[in-house]
Parts: structure tokens; C-alpha cells; sequence
């Protein structure tokens, strides 16, 4: 396995099992400092428990991310630990357990509460953060160099 992450701060949401435990893992195994971000506090603290006895470096979160008050918590929380956020991976969602012509307005809202505005909201709350310095030259000067015209 290549090193490609070394020392790049990830926050993976719901890492506590499946492709998002799959996904810490290796950006673990890549070099990278990894916040699980989960909603079951116990596979939560397996995963970054598992991590680190294989030599790499994790923190678990306890978050919800169809709350926005959770997610800014999982943000202040990595950034207090880590310093900055490099790479956030959308991974937590859910699937209602009914056909879908049997879903209820309760059922959509949940869902899409979830899949759809945990993921906006973990986008947004990152990019309030501080930007690693890893990444903020690009970004503002691409704009400013719009801005300019040149
Ligand atoms: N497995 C598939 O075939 C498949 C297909 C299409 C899309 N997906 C999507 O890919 C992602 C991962 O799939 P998976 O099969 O590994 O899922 P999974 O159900 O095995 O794992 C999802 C993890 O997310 C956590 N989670 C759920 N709601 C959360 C919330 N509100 N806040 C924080 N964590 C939460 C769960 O506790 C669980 O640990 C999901 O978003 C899923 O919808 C999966």
C-alpha cells in the first residue's frame, strides 16, 4: 500500500461498518489521521480502536448527521484534534426498509435527512472550518485569478 495520505486528516461518516469502515481503513493504512465518524458510538470506537492497533491514528466521533448540531461537533472535535479537515467522506446513509411506493412522508423525510442534507451539511460545516494549508492556495486563487481576468 502506498503512503499517499500521509499525515492528510480524513473524516469518513459512518465508518462504524461497511464501505465506510472499508473507506477509514485504508485512508488509515494510506497515512492518513482518521475521524470515524459514527452514529453507533460502540462500532464507531472499534473501528478507530482497530486502526490504531495496526499502527495508525484515529478518533471517534458519536455523531448523527442529520443533526446539524452533531455535525458541528464532529467538525470542532476533528479540527481541535487533528487541526484541520483535508478530506471528508460523505459515506452515512440510510435506506428505508419498505418498498418505495410505500413510503411515508415521515419515511422521505428521514431519509433525505440523512443521505441528502447530512451530507450537505457535513460540506458545509467543513468548509467553515479552518482550510488546511494543504489546500487553500488553490481554490482562492483560481477565484482570484477569475475575479482579475487573467
Ligand atoms: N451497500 C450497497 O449496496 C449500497 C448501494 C447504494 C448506496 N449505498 C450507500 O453507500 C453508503 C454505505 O453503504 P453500506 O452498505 O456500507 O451501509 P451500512 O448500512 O453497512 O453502513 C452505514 C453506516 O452508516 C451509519 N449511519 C447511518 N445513519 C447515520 C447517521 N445519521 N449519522 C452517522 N452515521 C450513520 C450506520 O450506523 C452504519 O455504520 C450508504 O450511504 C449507502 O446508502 C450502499
Amino acid at each position: 500500500m502506498t503512503r499517499r495520505f500521509e499525515g492528510s486528516v480524513a473524516v469518513v461518516t459512518g465508518a462504524g461498518r461497511g464501505m465506510g469502515r472499508a473507506v477509514a481503513l485504508r485512508f488509515a493504512g494510506e497515512g492518513a489521521h482518521v475521524v470515524v465518524a459514527e452514529l453507533n458510538p460502540e462500532h464507531g470506537a472499534e473501528v478507530a480502536e482497530e486502526i490504531r492497533a495496526a499502527g495508525g491514528t484515529a478518533a471517534s466521533v458519536a455523531v448523527d448527521v442529520s443533526r446539524t448540531e452533531d455535525v458541528a461537533r464532529l467538525f470542532d472535535e476533528a479540527v481541535r484534534v487533528y487541526g484541520v479537515v483535508d478530506i471528508l467522506v460523505n459515506n452515512a446513509g440510510i435506506a428505508v426498509a419498505r418498498p418505495i411506493l410505500d413510503y411515508t412522508e415521515a419515511d422521505w423525510d428521514r431519509q433525505m435527512g440523512v443521505n441528502v442534507k447530512g451530507g450537505a451539511r457535513s460540506s458545509i460545516s467543513r468548509r467553515r472550518r479552518p482550510l488546511s494549508p494543504r489546500l487553500t492556495p488553490r481554490w482562492p486563487t483560481t477565484r482570484a485569478k477569475a475575479r482579475s481576468g487573467k
